[in-house]
């Protein structure tokens, strides 16, 4: 590889900082060109490297970048430049003493900054984003997480057009306006925080306001920010702040410890949302929602993202991470926080359900692809590349089998432990599983494998029962394929929870052979060794397994289950993760069937057994609505490409409409009387028994829209699509009957989209949704549209929410357009990263690992997809982190 190629960064080099930071005072003059900051540091050798000495740590190198250094004075004295160097990411000053001040004057561009990382701006107003290296082009820094330090920051500018100035901590001091029209706030932290949990928020900004009580007794202020004409959409995030607040005490004990806690939603943003001490930036999209805007899944995402972000406080600001090979520390740790409100606030199962759901859509496939990487990673170029689903969501899930093997309470000791061994420190992830085990003396050791070895383990299980022993012998076998710099696994500690029914659908006792009595109907093996086995005694007649309750470890699991035990699974299983996940592989092993029917030239034809048992569900009233819709769901196109050595993607993507069209047919009364009984504008709650009615009466409209084409049955699909359309009021109605609509060459389709976007054009998030339905058209014209919509006056390449909605959602959301095999959908992604590049790498990064599973695919898109990938490789200027995925992708 070219030596000019970005170098990767190993966690086996990690050293303590030489020099440590106690005080930072930042001194902001926001300007309309040119922003100035003052840092003043209180700066020390780093006594637990050497004994302090007069001659201090040796070179001290700060980080920084994009900016013009200014000054630079040491203990009061400016130095010459002779006296320090500057590189294009660092100042270096050779030789400092043990404990000095250091002043640094810089200047920074904030309005030509596209990459929405370290100060910019956004619709006119100033905001910061640091995570994960973005202080560095504050100001020159050691902008690493275990240097942490108090901050005071003071910030002057004009009064009319930045009246609120927010940053960190308490306001400490505030002027009136000066006579040149300026003013002046201060805010103080008392909490010591690295620098990526530093921001800081200036512009004409409105708020509610509330307040939260803690449990011992301290009032708390609570603000939440977004721009003027926003106020009436920010309830549900303030609700959705104090149920986390009452939350995280009742459950760990963990009350918020500043005055107040404020929230500013911007609209150019380019993740979720950051958890800045006592002051978190969200986009938009995570705070902004009412009920004719919003739809029921992007009221649960605020709930989830203000309660993630808010969780971060104890998990990732009072306890942080030693380096960014430990992001997993925090974000898996406060993933699975968020998931455990979430399903405390609704329901588990449903939650449960969509979570795996999320896992196997997007981790699944990169731990199994070229950007494959443990949740704890090695190496890497570009740390932003790394906020992946692997380090949040296969995250959590480790630590999920944590609290598994621990159990609530020993969960909640260790936790009680890590908190109180290393509050105020940046630690590692070793050192959280250290306290999980000596809080509570469960051996870990093995366990930790997971942190370190990449890849999906695979469970191969099979069950034998000895009608004369009464015995029923599970044998596991597990195994992990090989991924990149790692060929061989260790095996891994796997909590397999499982249960046995007998042939009336109980669970039996479950009583392993050795044991004196049975242990409950439902339990917890741990699977160490690549083949083990496990011997059930007093089985009396052949039980049906229920393996992997509630998918108690992130793996495949392969059983020989015949098509009756799945059957008899779906309606019978006490676990109704498992109810679900019976009826998935039942549908997933009958659509893969078909698949290959149709590359063989076979006719199609669904098991009217299956139709059955779908009818079934949709007809009995005793299911929760939620749960119901879930299990109604096939398998999504992407999830049954993943179960294919090489995709198929027109057959996936004609199989799926064929049994959508076959089930609709079979089963159209009911669908109809599922979407009357549930039908009509009852009064809108967010509760998650009227959000489950809202989707399985969507589900049942989507399955009739699959019978647009068929004559007198399509006329009445469309009708009820239709005027859903025009008379509904909840957004998630509207756009259900939207999106069925966008698949269609109906007039009724333009007549919608162009009322939509007419009663919408000035809300951007609905806009967003208007570009995303069609980009995700399943339409043979739908590429030439997302071009088109590139010219729309609404769409602005430098947002990140308008590039995720339209390319984002043509590439991630589209398969049969995006992988059309004529190559055009690849060369336009192509086009749209190497343009984002230049703007903002971290968006561009995030498009361009749309390309890195083109080994999956046939030789004639292999072929046009890595062409793309070379282009991209090959073109001058590229950021590290668009560089990083797609040479990666090529390895
Ligand atoms: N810590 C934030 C969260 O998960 C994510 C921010 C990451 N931003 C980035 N540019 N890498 O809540
Ligand atoms: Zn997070």
């Amino acid at each position: 590889m070219d030596k000019n190629a970005p170098q990767a960064i190993h966690l086996k080099d990690y050293a303590p900082p030489p020099y440590l930071i106690d005080t930072v005072d930042l001194a902001f003059d926001l300007g309309e060109d040119v922003t100035r900051v003052q840092s003043k540091l209180a700066m020390r050798s780093n006594p637990a490297l050497a004994p302090a000495s007069a001659t201090g740590g040796g070179p001290l190198v700060l980080d920084g970048q994009d900016m013009r250094l200014v000054s630079v004075a040491l203990d009061g004295r400016a130095l010459d430049p002779s006296e320090y160097s500057v590189g294009p990411d660092s100042l270096t000053l050779p030789n400092p003493p043990a404990d000095f001040i250091l002043e640094i004057v810089t200047e920074l561009r904030p309005q030509e900054n596209t990459s929405l990382s370290g100060l910019y701006r956004t619709s006119g107003n100033f905001c910061t984003q640091c995570e994960a290296e973005g202080f560095r082009k504050i100001t020159y820094f050691l902008d690493r997480p275990d240097v942490m330090a108090r901050y005071r920051t003071t910030i002057t500018a004009d009064a009319m057009r930045y009246p609120v100035m927010l940053s960190n901590g308490n306001l400490v001091a505030a002027s009136k306006m000066e006579a040149d029209g300026r003013h002046t706030v201060s805010w103080e932290d008392p909490f010591a925080k690295p620098s990526y949990l530093f921001a800081l928020v200036a512009g004409v900004l409105v708020h509610i306001e509330d307040t939260h009580v803690t449990k011992s007794g301290r009032t708390v202020a609570l603000r939440i920010y977004v721009e003027p004409g926003n106020q009436d959409k920010c309830d549900h995030a303030m609700a959705s702040l104090k149920k986390s607040m009452t939350w995280d005490e009742e459950v760990y004990g963990l009350e918020y410890d500043l005055d107040i806690f404020m929230i500013v939603a911007v609209g150019d943003f380019n993740m979720g949302a950051m958890e800045n001490k006592g002051l978190n930036v969200f986009n938009t999209k995570y705070v902004l929602a009412k009920p004719e805007t919003a739809t029921d899944t992007d009221f649960l995402g605020v709930e989830a993202v203000v309660a993630h972000e808010y969780f971060h406080n104890w998990t990732g600001n009072r306890v942080t991470c030693r380096d960014w090979f430990q992001l997993s520390l925090k974000e898996g740790l406060t993933v699975f926080r968020d998931q455990e409100f979430s399903s405390d606030m609704h329901s588990r199962p449903v939650k449960r359900i969509a979570d795996v759901q999320r896992l196997r859509a997007a981790q699944f496939p990169e731990d199994s692809g070229p950007m494959a990487h443990p949740i704890r990673p090695d190496s890497y170029i570009e740390i932003n590349n790394f906020y992946t689903t692997t380090v949040y969501e296969k995250g959590a899930e480790v630590v999920r089998m944590i609290h598994t093997l621990l159990g609530a309470d020993g969960f909640r000791k260790g936790m009680d432990l890590y908190f109180q061994r290393h509050d105020g420190q940046a630690v590692t992830c070793d050192d959280f599983v250290a306290a999980m085990a000596d809080a509570t003396s469960v051996d870990l050791g093995q366990f930790r494998r997971w942190y370190s070895q990449a890849g999906t383990p695979e469970l191969d299980v099979t069950g034998a029962h000895d009608a004369a022993a009464r015995t029923y012998r599970l044998t596991v076998r597990q195994s992990c394929p090989p991924t990149p710099g790692q060929p061989v696994k260790q095996p891994f500690h796997i909590p397999l929870a499982l249960g046995l029914l007998d042939p009336s659908g109980a669970d039996m006792p479950l009583r392993l052979a050795g044991e004196a009595a049975p242990a409950g109907t439902s339990r917890v093996l741990d699977v160490m060794e690549a083949e083990q086995v496990f011997d059930f005694v007093d089985v009396a007649e052949a039980p049906v397994p229920s393996l992997l309750r509630g998918f108690s470890a992130p793996v495949k699991l392969r059983f020989p289950h015949g098509v009756d035990d799945l059957t008899f699974l779906m309606a019978n299983d006490s676990d109704a993760f498992n109810r679900w996940e019976a009826g998935q592989t039942l549908a997933t092993r009958l659509m893969l069937d078909l698949v290959a029917d149709r590359a063989a030239g076979r006719p199609l034809e669904l098991s009217p057994g299956f139709i059955a048992a779908f009818g079934k569900i949709l007809k009995d009233p005793t299911l929760d609505p939620a749960f119901a819709a879930q299990a109604l769901t096939l398998p999504s196109e992407g999830y049954l490409g993943q179960q294919m050595p090489v995709i198929d993607v027109d057959g996936i993507h004609e199989v799926r409409a064929f049994c959508r069209r076959a089930i609709a047919t079979a089963l159209r009364d009911d669908l109809i009387a599922t979407h009357r009984a549930l039908g009509g504008n009852e009064p809108f709650a967010i509760d998650a028994a009227a959000i489950g009615r809202r989707s399985l009466k969507n589900l049942a409209l989507g399955y009739l829209m699959a019978l647009e084409e068929s004559g007198r049955e399509g006329t009445e699909a469309v009708e009820l699509c239709v005027g859903q359309f025009h008379n509904a009021h909840a957004m998630t109605d509207v756009i259900a009957a939207l999106g069925c609509l966008a698949d269609t060459d109906l007039p009724q389709r333009e007549v919608a989209l162009r009322r939509f976007y007419d009663l919408w054009k000035d809300e951007p998030l609905v806009v967003d949704k208007w570009f995303s339905i069609q980009a995700m058209s399943e339409r043979p014209g739908t590429l030439e549209e997302v071009k088109a919509l590139l010219g729309h006056p609404a769409f602005e390449i430098r947002n990140p929410n308008k590039v995720y909605a339209l390319i984002g959602g043509f590439a991630g959301g589209n398969p049969v357009r995006f992988h059309d095999i004529g190559g055009g959908g690849y060369r336009f992604l192509a086009d749209q990263v190497l343009t984002l590049n230049a703007l903002n790498p971290q968006v561009a990064s995030r498009m361009v690992k749309m390309f890195a599973r083109w080994r999956k695919y046939d030789p004639r898109r292999q072929a046009l997809m890595r062409a793309e990938l070379e282009r991209i490789v090959q073109t001058p200027g590229l950021s590290r982190d668009v560089f990083e995925i797609a040479s990666k992708s090529l390895e």
